[in-house]
């Protein structure tokens, strides 16, 4: 295996119901897909590691795919953090620049975003985030990136995204036992987003929904940057454990039902719609009409929802979504979870397709994988953007190492 991988990005979303290793690197400045593993996930409770062993074991198993496809040793990776334990919080602070306006470094913006970030937390909150949404210069809001203006007082309104520090330490443990060194943590919804929307609906106000087996987490944007992040309790598995109580089947025929012939809306399902059901359970009907299949989806669809909009209520942002719903996640393949989507939110919804990166296989193009992928992207623009500021800094020593001989 090629042990060249100075370049190589690697991130590691331990979903509830997937495994997921994607690798890529740099190939003059742009992301080139290098491969994948996926896996089934075990040990995973309420989307929470409960049992670290079969964890492990998931892990080290979609790593050895991703190895073997990208053709390379693995021992390093970003990892996502998602589930019901994310919290998000606004907050605003600022510092005075003197008595005589002066221009504002670097220096300025870190220290305006401590004193904004200095708030109460609780003790097992870790910070994911800090996302500036706006700059106050002088009284003058709107301002997205203040060095280089001059003033006498910077504020930030900043958003903190928060995750249980218990979970993240499970998930770093998870990847260490599995051979893998953790070197930063992305909070998904905010990686999925990066993956599926358009700089317009970051700036009109947009709600990101992904929609996974456990849990569906949630990031709003409006006029380009993150206002809100949450997470509500329901996601593609409450879906398949409704159909096997109310079908009395296997959890698996229940799931491999809903893929095939799911929808979340009663009414466009043909009312003589039927299947024949390959083994029933003793006593049970051979055939199933599946307008009885979404009548069991559509209330939950509808839970679903309902949760998703007192969450952006009380976030205060429900006013805020311009541009609507994007749903990722593999929930967001039900059939007729759009439709629910507009008539709860009242805003218009699409699916998420994740962008293709060079090489990237056609399956992957599917929006399970927004999460994954937009990991990548985004530990890709970071590092973009820190190496650029490093040979700013580089440059601005050079100078003064150069005008001081
Ligand atoms: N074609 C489909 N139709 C309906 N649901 C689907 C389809 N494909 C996948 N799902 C559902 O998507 C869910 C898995 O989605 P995803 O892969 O995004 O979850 P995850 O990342 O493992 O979980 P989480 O993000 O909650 O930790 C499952 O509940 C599955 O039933
Ligand atoms: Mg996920």
């Amino acid at each position: 295996m090629s042990q060249k991988k100075d370049n190589l990005i690697v991130v590691l979303d331990i979903g509830s119901a997937y495994t997921r290793v994607l690798a890529a690197d740099l190939n003059e400045g742009a992301l080139r897909f290098r491969g994948y593993g996926m896996v089934e996930s075990a040990g995973m409770r309420k989307g929470l590691i409960s049992e670290l062993g079969p964890a492990v074991k998931a892990v080290k198993a979609a790593n050895e795919k991703a190895e073997r496809a990208a053709r390379v040793n693995i021992d390093h990776c970003v990892v996502g953090v998602g589930g019901p334990h994310i919290r998000g919080l606004n907050t605003n602070g600022g510092i005075g620049l003197g008595n005589r306006m002066r221009e504002i470094d670097k220096e300025d913006v870190r220290n305006a975003v401590e004193r904004a970030r200095a708030v109460e937390r609780p003790p097992d909150r870790e910070i994911l985030h800090l996302l500036p949404r706006q700059f106050i210069l002088d009284e003058q809001p709107g301002i997205f990136d203040p060095v280089g203006l001059v003033g006498v007082r910077l504020e930030v309104d900043l958003h903190i995204a928060t995750c249980s520090g218990s979970a993240l330490q499970s998930t770093v443990t998870c990847a260490n036992r599995a051979g893998l060194e953790v070197s930063e943590a992305v909070l998904e919804s905010i990686a999925a987003a990066e993956a599926t929307l358009s700089a317009d609906e970051r700036e009109l106000g947009v709600c990101l929904l992904n929609i996974g087996a456990h849990s569906s987490d949630l990031a709003v944007f409006f006029e380009g940057a993150v206002a809100y992040t949450a997470s509500v309790p329901i996601g593609g598995q409450h879906f398949t454990n409704d159909l096997a109580v109310g079908l009395q089947m296997p959890v698996a025929q229940a799931e491999e039902l809903k893929r095939q012939y799911g929808n979340a809306v009663v009414t466009a399902v043909p009312q003589q719609a039927v299947i024949e059901i390959a083994n029933p359970q003793p006593g049970a009907a051979a055939t199933l009409s599946l307008r009885t299949v979404a009548e069991i989806l559509e209330p939950r669809a509808r839970e679903l929802l309902y949760f998703v909009k007192e969450s952006l209520r009380q976030g205060g942002v429900v006013e805020a979504l311009g541009a609507g719903c994007v749903l990722t996640g593999g929930g967001a393949m039900l059939p007729g979870m759009l439709d629910i989507t507009e008539s709860q939110l009242r805003v218009p919804a699409r699916t998420g397709m994740p962008v293709r990166l060079s090489h990237m296989p056609g399956e992957l193009v599917h929006p399970g994988f927004a999460t994954a992928i937009g990991m990548l992207l985004y530990v890709h623009r970071t590092r973009v953007t820190r190496a650029a500021e490093n040979n700013s800094l580089r440059t601005r020593l050079h100078a003064i190492f150069a005008a001081s001989f």
